[in-house]
């Protein structure tokens, strides 16, 4: 309760008068979002020091320079500061800052201090009385946060690609603001490209078809005039086009895949519609989708308004939406109500893969949505199996402190496997009432463990000492390993399957398998399953009989080079080198090359020569994580 009471002084003395100021009409309507004070919302990943000065809004005005591989122009931010304030402090990682200045032109000093390799650098603005600064800058050509794509990378073949990727703390390399998902800003911006190319944003087009701006060069202009956390800020532009799905959603990709992408997404409206009846409104006025070239380091990346998927989801069958259900769940979890810190990345990820799981129910029916269940479980008991249940990176909160290292078993699976346990305790419908209005008290504002225990003490709990006792919330959130009260998946969801992994590792056929009457949660429960060690002949007469080096199933796919890999079964390399060649989603080929560098002398010298062709496609999100495989591999 005392907690709780803190946290509350701690939103209200941070809660900011509402933002007047002459700059036009839009201003006026626009939120300023508090931030929280408490010391665990204090974030290490950012040098801002939000109570003292702080963003709360960006416009930016940039020129996309495909030839030089650099975003520049101007951040125009406006700031709330401490009376006397004097300066604020943004992160900055690589930005090549030419000139600050106030609102109205008079220079301001500057300086970047001294910083480390995770979080970039510290830029000091003495702000003195201004409360807007512009900053004239650009980013560097390697800024992890963009990839400029090859025409060669894209399926057109003709022109560049440009996009971006925030999450966790990559923006700083092409935004000069405080990267702090805690500190939620407005924003709105202008960008020019080459005429050939259009440019999209996590926000409202303006300017759907452009606008003229100079010699071959066009202009689009975005807004979102919700406050968001600023890692959420993020670009694509290429030769893209657009197809609509239903009245509040559609998609962007290149055209020669605009009608398959459309076939694969076409349940999205009703996924909305679906998410909509379970926690509120939709509150982000449309749901878009871009699906990317296959450098895409992400399965899917919950940008407002215009999610971001990878072309690895088109498998031809739907099977692979659940990615679509999971970053349309991020309109609540996570961008509505977002993680104040990243060691709370569970309060995103977690919540955010039951409401997926929630969602799949609802369109596709209990049976698979209790089979995606039962798959993430059996992730959650890889982690705990692979870090050990006594390890503290098994623990929710500060699960792994690093953002974009900690275990997907822990933060996604384990927290999802938590709410459903409170669910199962409580029963359905009051977990659902809870949750709904949970989204609402809290709409556009950060999120910690403790503000989410003491909430969830407050409004569901209220003071039964039984079910506080049943219900173990601090030993989930602040103690490693599985609570023994975890809400255990249907043993009946993969009860086929398991007898079918049984008949053929007592030496049965691979050809007597039903196999083709699996859905891909079955077949990827199935290669999952199967013994660790096969010999060659079995693996040859399981390729053979179910065609699995040449599925187009990229789950299916990758589920099978992992097995066949392990078992250093030559024939499947063809078809691991192809894949890993096409894509670089960090999902799939940071294992793989993890199961190939651990088979010694004859899969190091495979991983060298394939990532040799491979890198240079990569985002720095994926090479990060390879580098260090391979680097750690000798
Ligand atoms: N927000 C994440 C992606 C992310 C996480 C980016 C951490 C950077 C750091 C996104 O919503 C996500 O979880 N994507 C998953 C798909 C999902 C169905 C598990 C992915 O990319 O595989
Ligand atoms: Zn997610």
């Amino acid at each position: 309760m005392r907690r709780l009471l803190l946290a509350a002084l701690a939103l209200l003395a941070a809660c900011g008068v509402a933002e007047t100021n002459e700059q036009g009409g839009d201003q006026a309507e626009r939120q300023v979002a508090p931030v929280l004070t408490t010391p665990d919302a204090r974030d290490e990943r950012s040098f801002a020091r939000p109570e003292t000065a702080r963003v709360t809004h960006v416009a930016l005005d940039l020129d996309a320079d495909f030839q030089a591989r650099r975003m520049a122009g101007t951040a125009t931010l406006d700031i709330q500061a401490a009376p006397g304030a004097g300066e604020i402090v943004l992160d900055s990682k690589g930005l090549d800052i030419q000139a600050v200045s106030d609102g109205e032109g008079r220079p301001l000093q500057w300086a970047l201090g001294q910083g480390d390799e995770v979080r970039g650098q510290p830029l000091t603005v003495r702000i003195g009385e201004a409360r807007r600064i512009r900053l004239r800058y650009r980013s560097a050509p390697d800024a992890a946060a963009l990839q400029w794509l090859t025409p060669q990378q894209t399926a057109g073949r003709r022109h560049p690609y440009l996009f971006s990727q925030g999450q966790a703390t990559l923006n700083r390399t092409w935004i000069p603001t405080q990267d702090s998902p805690g500190i939620r800003q407005t924003w709105e911006a202008r960008i020019t490209a080459p005429a050939a190319l259009k440019v999209v944003m996590s926000g409202e087009r303006l300017t759907p078809e452009g606008e003229p701006a100079g010699e071959g060069r066009r202009a689009f202009r975005f807004r979102m005039n919700h406050p968001v956390a600023p890692y959420l800020i993020a670009i694509a532009a290429g030769d893209i086009a657009f197809r609509e799905l239903g009245p509040r959603t559609g998609v962007w990709t290149e055209p020669s895949m605009l009608d398959s992408v459309a076939r694969e997404l076409a349940d999205t409206e009703r996924m909305m519609t679906a998410a909509e009846a379970l926690y509120g409104p939709y509150r982000w006025g449309r749901y878009d989708m871009i699906v990317l070239p296959p450098a895409f380091p992400y399965g899917g990346m919950e940008n407002p308004t215009l999610t971001f998927l990878t072309p690895t989801l088109i498998a031809g069958d739907r099977s692979l939406v659940g990615t679509v259900a999971h970053e349309l769940a991020h309109s609540w979890s996570g961008n509505l109500v977002t993680n104040a810190v990243w060691p709370d990345g569970w309060l995103n990820e977690g919540f955010t893969t039951y409401f997926e799981n929630r969602i799949m129910e609802a369109i596709y029916g209990a049976e698979r949505a209790a089979q995606e269940a039962a798959l993430s479980w059996d992730e959650m008991q890889s982690a705990l199996t692979e870090l050990g249940a006594d390890s503290p990176d098994t623990r929710l909160h500060a699960a792994g402190q690093d953002a974009d290292s900690s275990s997907s078993g822990i933060v996604y699976d384990k927290g999802s496997i938590f709410l459903r346990t409170i669910e199962r305790a409580v029963g359905r419908e009051r977990f659902d009432a809870y949750l709904r209005a949970y989204f609402d008290r809290h709409a556009f504002q950060p999120m910690t463990s403790a503000r989410f225990l003491a909430d969830l003490r407050e409004h569901l709990v209220r003071g039964d000492r039984a079910l506080e006792e049943r219900l173990m919330l601090d030993q989930w959130v602040y103690q490693p390993g599985l609570p023994d009260n975890a809400a255990r998946p249907d043993p009946a969801a993969f009860a086929e399957v398991d007898r079918a992994v049984q008949a053929f590792g007592a030496g049965g056929a691979a050809a007597q398998l039903p196999y083709g009457q699996w859905n891909t949660a079955e077949r990827i429960r199935f290669l999952n399953k199967l013994p660790r060690e096969l010999p060659r002949e079995r693996l040859a007469e399981l390729d053979g009989a179910l065609g699995l080096s040449s599925t187009g199933n990229s789950e299916v796919l990758f589920a099978w080079l992992q097995l066949a890999l392990a078992n250093r079964y030559e024939p499947a390399v063809p078809a691991a080198e192809r894949f890993l060649l096409a894509m670089g989603r960090r999902k799939f080929v940071s294992p793989l090359f993890e199961t190939l560098v651990g088979e010694a002398e004859w899969g190091r010298p495979i991983a060298r020569r394939i990532y040799a062709r491979a890198r240079g496609g990569y985002h720095a999100v994926t090479t990060e994580t390879v580098d260090r495989i391979l680097r750690e591999a000798g």
